[in-house]
């Protein structure tokens, strides 16, 4: 198989498209439905080009060209991570047996749900942040914003390759219908709570891109160790997009929190509102907010289908082959989050043990959820070095969940229970409140000079594909 794309092609793509033509056919014609989405759902800032990445290799030595485009013009091309021909599935009642080329009959419903939850993420996040380009705080964090958005819009046509490629016309019409459901729609809104949320200012934005995108890095690790080759090939690719969304994300919070540390120390005061920088308080509410929202993208703790997932191999957990056990999971066990209830009726934060399989969202939550102390700890550090005692921290899992054993309770980010009507009069000491969001949003003005930044936000430390933060990385329209 061939590893370059072919961008004389109508959609460009390693996998062959002209081989089969009913497929290219199909694409072909999907293809001015997702430019017709992309003109009424996509970012609303007129733009003349961005320098922007684009896939058009999955070989080791550069899989990427950049290069000033016109976004409409954006190569949305369909990238398989190369084959692997001795690959065998690792985990389930299949392991060691080859990895499956085609999609078998008794698995197909269960993977076509897989592949339209994940699909769904992908051009949900392209309209929730439709807007941000309009009070972007530079033109360098202008074209990062654009950046995430194509390759959420290429990650779609990932999904939707796999949907017509393998599914049938069921698989069509699940393509379509990826088109038609809009984030935050009532009739019609995106599968994922998380996805329906506004993402109305940039500090949003990168907690988005920190925590959710994060989330979106953990969904795709399980598939790529997806028994259906196809679709673990197309989830390796996109991890590797992926890596920058939360670049963008955990960067960005470093530049707020720097920023806010240098005015804290030139003004020598904590109270920053007022004074143009973002008050740490307000940080940790949008990281509260961000990061349980997030959570509950992993599902409840416990769960049936997904141990069926695992035992038929459609998907793994977090590196399953780093994993040290049998990989089938049939006698181990794991200990979740739980509620308990005294003799009194009383509920109680706990944990209870259950199979390991059926407990595995709550291993790959576990995952996540250690992986964002790394955020944290970073943001700490930078505190540290400017000389501030303030910290910032993960709140509890119990603390704001819509999702699992703890949506039934109320609970403070220290993980105390507390009763409904403490949290109603409460919750705007750990949630944003509209007096912070509009703060928030009042300091969003754009910034469109070269090298020049919005006074809420500190510089980035480098600049993209080794340009400086001063270079056109945006020409508007
Ligand atoms: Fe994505
Ligand atoms: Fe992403």
């Amino acid at each position: 198989m061939t590893t370059t794309a072919d961008y004389a092609e109508k959609i460009p793509n390693n996998v062959n498209l002209h081989e089969d033509r009913r497929l290219q056919r199909a694409l072909e014609s999907w293809q001015p439905n997702f430019l017709n989405w992309w003109q009424t759902m996509g970012p609303t800032l007129p733009t003349r080009d961005v320098y922007l990445r684009t896939a058009i290799n999955v070989g080791r030595d550069g899989w990427a060209q950049f290069g000033h485009v016109a976004m409409p013009e954006y190569r949305w091309g369909i990238f398989l991570a190369e084959r692997d021909p001795g690959r065998k599935v690792g985990f389930g009642e299949h392991k060691g047996e080859p990895v499956w080329d085609k999609v078998p009959g008794e698995y197909r419903a269960e993977l076509q749900r897989l592949i339209v939850i994940q699909g769904d993420t992908e051009p949900a996040s392209v309209e929730q942040q439709r807007n941000l380009g309009a009070t972007a705080p530079s033109l360098y964090d202008l074209r990062n914003l654009f950046q995430v958005n194509v390759e959420e819009g290429r990650h779609l046509w990932a999904m939707v390759y796999l949907l017509h490629a393998y599914f049938g016309r069921e698989g069509r019409e699940e393509a379509e219908e990826l088109l038609h459901r809009n984030s935050g729609s009532l009739d019609a809104p995106r599968i994922l709570g998380a996805f329906n949320e506004e993402t109305p200012d940039w500090l949003s934005f990168y907690m988005f891109t920190y925590f959710t995108d994060r989330d979106g890095k953990y969904q795709l690790g399980t598939l790529k160790e997806s028994a259906f080759d196809p679709l673990s090939r197309t989830c390796e690719f996109m991890l590797k997009e992926e890596a920058h969304h939360m670049m963008v994300g955990t960067t960005g919070v470093d530049r707020v929190v720097q920023r806010t540390v240098e005015v804290m120390r030139e003004r020598d005061t904590d109270d920053v509102a007022g004074l143009g920088a973002i008050p740490l308080p307000v940080i940790q509410k949008y990281l509260n907010f961000h990061y349980s929202v997030s959570l509950d993208l992993f599902g409840g703790e416990t769960s049936t289908n997904v141990a069926n997932y695992y035992t038929a191999g459609l998907k793994g957990r977090w590196l399953e082959d780093r994993r040290k056990d049998d990989h089938k999971l049939t006698s181990d066990s794991i200990m979740v989050d739980a509620l308990s209830e005294d003799a009194h009726g009383e509920l109680s934060i706990g944990q209870t043990e259950v199979s390991a399989l059926v407990g595995l969202n709550t291993d790959l939550r576990r995952e996540y959820i250690s992986d964002c102390q790394g955020g944290v700890k970073r943001w700490n550090r930078i505190l540290e070095e400017g000389g501030v005692r303030h910290r910032l921290r993960l709140p509890h899992a119990a603390f704001n969940r819509k999702v699992g054993a703890f949506a039934a309770i109320e609970a403070t980010p220290d993980g105390e229970k507390i009763p409904a009507e403490e949290w109603q009069r409460r919750q705007g000491e750990w949630l944003p409140t509209d007096v912070d969001k509009t703060y928030v949003r009042s300091l969003m003005q754009s910034v469109h000079q070269r090298g020049k930044i919005a006074a809420w936000i500190a510089p980035p430390r480098n600049g993209i594909n080794g340009q400086p933060f001063d270079y056109d990385y945006v020409h508007l329209a």
